[in-house]
């Protein structure tokens, strides 16, 4: 299906992306899509036809950046621009942007991707670059431009001194794409824009339906819904093909993943993504601790290719909080399936997620978590202040924590894990470690490189290099969230 008629100008869009990886990558098959229908994609805002945001809504302050860049660019919407606002954002606030920016046409959750074709054709349909003029009403309140909805966008130019005809601009129109919760569907599409050409994303598994206390995801992206085992398998093959050596699983809980043809458990998609010819990497992220089997670390043991890495969420060191939060796993729980990681043969690094602050977390809950920070010996830990979000249940728990108390606990956790992580780099030093060559920093005189255990390994080589060949590496250097080397030769 194609959106554009034979001889008119290629419109152009631009689209920026907040958020998570999956985020990222349902932009590249966005991209994909839009190229597919016509559309080239441009560098700046003032260049493009259409002006998307793919959106994040997790944390209070990743959903106001959306309505910030829309403010910034409503000037725009003079010149013809029209913008679509996607993604978790588009999804929770829905019609209610219109309200809030209306010079927005397009809202789309993630779940509704699979429609932007149509919906672009239908974006085209009544708004070409310049105004047209379009036949009157039938009667006095006919047709959707006098919609009481669409009030503060300017809808109607008068023209000429005819009093039946009326131009209409393209910004009036208002698509929506809010499919949510009712979608079984996954995103597949064979037009991915992949960014990268030697690392790229595969989604494997959608949406959530856990109903974490604190988190929108399940209310943004839909139900959990798995692809096959053979559709993600001969997208890796494809992807070899192409040159790429290293992918990464995606999905919200990517071990939760259920083939919907039933042939593979996760571990054995695993272990058979792991096994295409040509694929040197395997990632897998996010993991929930719930759905976290022994056979996943027996897995990685048994297939090379799979990454000496685990990401695994834990949220709260304290039981108690963790109950309040519904992960519906103990502290004790989740310590055994690191002491499962731990038993590994090969030394698998392990990162993990916390939020301070969860209404009702006490001084002694808090302790429970920098207690948990030693025990595990994380190689890095991303740390959230609570944010309240909307329609998740924990928005109406009392208890809440003053945020400049949030604040220092957020302190106190980082200046911990940073030591830990100070001492556990340091082991580095001496000992050497195969890098996947991302780039060249100019300014160091140095190679970016990233180790299997997902470190950062930045060296110094006498011949030149090219990205996404792999190198070995011996560690001269450490600092708490990277390491320096020298190339081994
Ligand atoms: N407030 C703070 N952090 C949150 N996260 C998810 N929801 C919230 C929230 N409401 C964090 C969790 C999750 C990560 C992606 O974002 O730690 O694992
Ligand atoms: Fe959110 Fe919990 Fe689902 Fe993760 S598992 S996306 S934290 S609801």
């Amino acid at each position: 299906m194609s959106g554009v008629p034979q001889q008119a100008p290629q419109k152009t869009f631009y689209l920026e992306t907040f958020g998570c990886q999956m985020n990222v990558h349902d932009s590249e098959k966005v991209v994909g899509t839009l190229i597919q229908e016509g559309y080239r994609q441009v560098e700046t805002v003032e260049q493009a036809d259409l002006i998307l945001y793919n959106t994040c809504s997790i944390r209070d302050k990743a959903e106001q950046k959306v309505f910030h860049r829309l403010a910034d660019y409503k000037k725009l919407q003079a010149q013809g621009k029209k913008f679509g606002v996607l993604g978790c954002v588009a999804q929770q606030e829905g019609e209610k942007i219109f309200e809030r920016a209306p010079h927005v046409s397009l809202v789309c959750g993630s779940a509704s991707y699979n429609k932007l074709p149509e919906m672009l054709v239908q974006l085209n349909s009544v708004g070409d670059t310049a105004p047209r003029e379009i036949p009157p009403p039938a009667g006095e309140n006919a047709g959707v431009w006098d919609d009481a909805g669409f009030a503060d966008s300017s809808p109607l130019i008068a023209h000429g001194s005819s009093r039946d005809s009326r131009l209409r601009t393209q910004d009036l129109v208002r698509i929506t794409g809010l499919d949510d919760r009712q979608t079984d569907k996954c995103f597949e599409t064979e037009f991915t824009a992949r960014t990268n050409p030697h690392r790229g994303y595969i989604t494997i598994i959608e949406g959530c339906d856990k109903f974490c206390a604190y988190c929108v995801v399940p209310f943004t992206r839909g139900k959990e819904r798995s692809r096959t085992s053979d559709s993600v398998l001969a997208e890796a093959r494809q992807m070899a093909d192409l040159g790429y050596t290293e992918i990464q699983l995606l999905g919200q809980n990517v071990n939760s993943y259920k083939d919907s043809a039933g042939k593979r458990s996760f571990a054995e998609l695993l272990a058979a993504i792991g096994e295409v010819p040509g694929i040197k990497r395997v990632r897998f992220t996010t993991s929930h601790p719930r759905d976290f089997g022994r056979d996943i670390v027996c897995a990685v043991d048994a297939v090379p290719t799979l990454c000496d890495h685990i990401h695994l969420p834990v949220q709260s060191g304290s039981t108690r909080i963790l109950d309040a939060m519904q992960r519906l796993y103990t502290r004790e729980q989740y310590l055994e399936r690191i002491a499962w990681m731990k038993s590994a043969k090969r030394d698998l690094t392990i990162t993990t997620d916390v939020i301070v602050g969860f209404p009702g977390e006490t001084e002694d809950d808090f302790a429970q978590t920098l207690s948990l920070l030693d025990e595990v010996g994380y190689d890095s830990v991303f740390t959230f202040k609570y944010s309240p979000r909307p329609n998740t249940p924990a928005i109406s728990l009392e208890d809440a924590i003053p945020d400049a108390e949030k604040a220092r606990r957020l302190e106190v956790l980082m200046a911990r894990q940073r030591e830990i992580q100070i001492k556990r780099n340091k082991n580095y030093i001496g000992t050497s470690h195969e890098v996947m060559v991302e780039g060249y920093n100019d300014s160091r005189a140095q190679w970016i490189g990233r180790t299997s255990q997902n470190k950062p390994l930045n060296f110094t080589a006498a011949t030149s290099l090219r990205a996404g060949t792999y190198a070995q590496v011996l560690g001269t250097g450490s600092f708490p969230n990277s390491l320096i080397g020298q190339l081994v030769v």
